[in-house]
């Protein structure tokens, strides 16, 4: 599945390395109203929870799957509205769900700023991203149609249903490479996925054109996912503005570790993984990270995210040509540059 060499795929110029903001302009008046309904749901909440709303939703997060909505919105027929609320849905059931990650990952650091888990604990933080939840429901309620409603409840419940099976597969040296790539596409997938579909959905563009722009959120998730499980493994908690090494700590196996796994040798792989059962020494993951940049597992994990990355620029030919799917397009080649930079820094480190 995986052809690249390494050295082919760094020396391949990123097409687009531009910031994400300037990427995003053909959205970039519906955004801010976008921000402006969020910071207005906060005030809705009760007075009491609304310091810790506002503090998770007020970071600094790129806002990718409203944009998403925003872009999907505005290549099968114009952004309205309705968008906007949909926009507004997506980020709060995304922001909810990375409450409940970080306590699931005892994560400290989140968008450059302490979790919600290591300001308030595991129990308020837990109840928060119910809350979030709950009120992106009754948003989506709202709608004339239950189809935003079902289909957001849908992709949630997906969404968790692949945390518990990454959950139930934690230190599993079995795991294959369709399995880890079954649990992101869940994990992460489908709520990109579903974003993309409900912008097109609430312009009531042809079926094929609904499921064309539900496809290229999944592939963009996947893509994504592989990526932000790269950045876990080689990026620097400074730049990314998080915590990392996150994944092997608790013993969730990803696409660099599976494939190093696939290419060592018998013993080597026994050692391997009782070095992943074990993982709570400094110098140890530091063998375990020189041992995934010199087995090509860098390039191979490059070019799995090419494949979706490229998978997703597919699905992109069904729209009608404007300047909100091309942004779609660009969202694709902005991923393909962060995630050379990321590796290219990887292995000259
Ligand atoms: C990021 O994973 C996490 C997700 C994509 C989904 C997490 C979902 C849950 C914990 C279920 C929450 C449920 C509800 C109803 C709110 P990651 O740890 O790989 O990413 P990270 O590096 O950003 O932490
Ligand atoms: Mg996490």
């Amino acid at each position: 599945m995986l052809g690249s060499t390494l050295s082919e795929a760094i020396s391949l110029k990123s097409l687009s390395e531009r910031n994400l903001s300037d990427l995003l302009e053909p959205v970039a008046a519906e955004l801010p109203r976008v921000e402006m309904a969020l910071a207005s749901q906060v005030r809705s909440f009760d007075p009491r929870l609304g310091d810790y709303v506002q503090y998770i939703l007020g970071g600094t997060g790129k806002r990718l799957r409203p944009s998403l909505a925003l872009l999907a919105g505005g290549a099968t027929g114009g952004i309205r509205e309705e968008h906007i609320t949909l926009a507004v849905i997506v980020e709060l059931i995304h922001v909810a769900t990375l409450v409940h990650d970080d306590v699931l990952d005892e994560a400290e650091l989140r968008h450059r700023i302490p979790t919600s888990n290591s300001r308030w604990g595991n129990e308020i933080s837990v109840l928060l991203g119910d809350c979030l939840f709950a009120y992106a429901l009754r948003l989506a309620a709202g709608y004339p149609t239950t189809d935003v409603c079902r289909r957001v409840s849908e992709a949630t419940n997906t969404v968790v249903s692949g945390e518990i099976v990454q959950t139930q597969r934690r230190f599993d040296l079995d795991l294959t490479l369709n399995q880890y790539l079954d649990i992101i596409n869940m994990k992460t997938g489908a709520l990109f996925a579903v974003s993309c579909e409900l912008g097109a959905v609430l312009n009531d563009a042809p079926p094929s054109v609904v499921k064309s722009m539900y496809e290229y959120g999944a592939n963009l998730g996947i893509a994504y996912q592989i990526y932000d499980d790269c950045l876990d493994i080689f990026g620097q908690e400074r730049q990314a503005g998080k915590s990392l090494g996150t994944d092997v700590k608790k013993g969730k196996l990803t696409l660099p570790f599976l494939l190093l796994l696939q290419h060592v040798d018998f013993d080597s792989r026994q050692e391997l993984g009782a070095m992943i059962l074990r993982n709570n020494d400094g110098q140890e993951q530091q063998r375990l990270l020189r041992l995934v940049l010199g087995n090509g597992v860098v390039g191979e994990s490059l070019a799995a995210i090419d494949k979706y990355i490229g998978r997703a620029r597919a699905n992109l030919s069904a729209l009608p040509a404007n300047i909100y799917g091309s942004t779609l397009g660009s969202l694709t080649e902005y991923l393909s540059g962060q995630s050379r930079s990321l590796l290219r820094e990887a292995v000259a480190a």
